[in-house]
């Protein structure tokens, strides 16, 4: 059994105007027609070897999951009465599987361009949770992008999987041009399979007081057609912390799958770009748009009528009374306008 636990968090307020509190990045088609919450359930069909999902949200995006996740059978939602980080996400869904299950581990807010690949290594992964590994998917590190998770490889366990030899999350500037330089690290993924009572096994042990709380708010949890309601006050008291953190940075047994999947966690407005489909001329544009000389431009709107001429490399973006346009390096700073805190 390969149980898709796919985890519906944080809003991204690096895509503003787009994305922003009351119409999270998740539940926007931001690449092709489906949102990335709906791809993501589409690319674990039961066709592929697949069990039915749990997805695992806040109550503020439970309307969304439910419009959007179709009447896939079998298919349950963990509603968390607070949020507490995903070791804690994880472990709800953990708690109400079997413990031979093997869980795979979904943000529902990433593109990945070749899902065949996707569930090549979906397979691969789960072969080795099998074996009580707690495994990530490791993408090719091309920049010293901080947001991310390092894996170190280490010796290989079979012909497609090697040790984690070092998890890092999140490291400052210097030290991912440093793993980018030696060459033998990838980005972390953000998609896991794990065994549920090896990832149970090894949260308790580095991390007793999330799983305690946990296991207090399943214990006393109430269960309404194919919703789980977790208690509240002991699932408030579990500790926030992200899985890389409490579980990954700590294991013993972490290893990693190379995953060659024209993944892209959409991070910001260029990375949409490069994910969309693009003209000759490396536009691309939603919404009523005149581009005139232009070159690797992207224009989004969702009303106005919006032209262009003679730019290269901007990013224009209308979402009802809010413009922003920026370039490729303030496109970094955009969860950082006043627009996109104060929303
Ligand atoms: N249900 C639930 N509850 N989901 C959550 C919560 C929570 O409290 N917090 C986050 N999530 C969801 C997010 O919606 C996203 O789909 C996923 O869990 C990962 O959370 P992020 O907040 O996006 O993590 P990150 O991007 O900073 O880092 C993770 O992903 C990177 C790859 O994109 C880490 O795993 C990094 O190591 C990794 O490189
Ligand atoms: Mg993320």
């Amino acid at each position: 059994q390969l149980v898709p636990v796919i985890l519906c968090g944080g809003s991204g307020t690096r895509l503003w105007p787009r994305s922003r509190a009351s119409k999270p990045k998740p539940f926007l088609p931001l690449v092709g027609d489906k949102t990335l919450f709906e791809a993501t359930l589409a690319r674990c069909p039961a066709s592929a070897g697949f069990a039915p999902p749990i997805v695992v949200t806040g109550a503020p995006h439970l309307g969304y999951v439910e419009a959007q996740s179709g009447d896939v059978p079998g298919s349950t939602i963990v509603v968390e009465p607070c949020a507490r980080s995903t070791a804690a996400a994880i472990a709800l869904a953990a708690l109400r599987l079997p413990g031979d299950a093997v869980m795979l581990v979904c943000p529902s807010d990433h593109h990945i361009g070749d899902p065949e690949a996707f569930v090549r290594a979906a397979h691969t992964a789960a072969e080795l949770a099998q074996e009580g590994w707690l495994v990530s998917f490791g993408i090719e590190a091309t920049t010293p992008e901080t947001g991310f998770g390092y894996i170190k490889r280490g010796e290989p366990i079979n012909s497609h999987g090697f040790r984690t030899a070092q998890f890092v999350e999140k490291p400052d500037l210097r030290r991912a041009q440093a793993f980018l330089a030696e060459g033998i690290y990838s980005w972390n993924g953000g998609i896991f399979a794990f065994r549920v009572s090896d990832f149970l096994g090894e949260l308790g042990t580095h991390r007793p007081a999330i799983l305690q709380q946990v296991r207090e708010a399943v214990e006393s949890g109430t269960a309404d057609g194919r919703q789980f309601h977790p208690e509240r006050e002991a699932f408030a008291k579990a500790p926030s912390e992200s899985v890389d953190y409490a579980v990954m940075e700590n294991t013993q047994r972490a290893a990693m799958v190379p995953a060659d999947m024209a993944w892209s966690d959409i991070g910001n407005w260029p990375a949409l770009h490069a994910a969309r489909e693009r003209n000759e001329a490396g536009n691309c544009a939603r919404g009523e748009v005149e581009l005139v000389d232009c070159r690797n431009v992207l224009v989004d709107s969702d009303g106005p009528r919006v032209s262009v001429i003679g730019l290269e490399g901007v990013y224009v973006v209308v979402d009802g009374d809010d413009i922003m346009i920026t370039t490729a390096e303030g496109a970094q700073k955009v969860g950082k306008l006043s627009g996109a805190v104060n929303q």
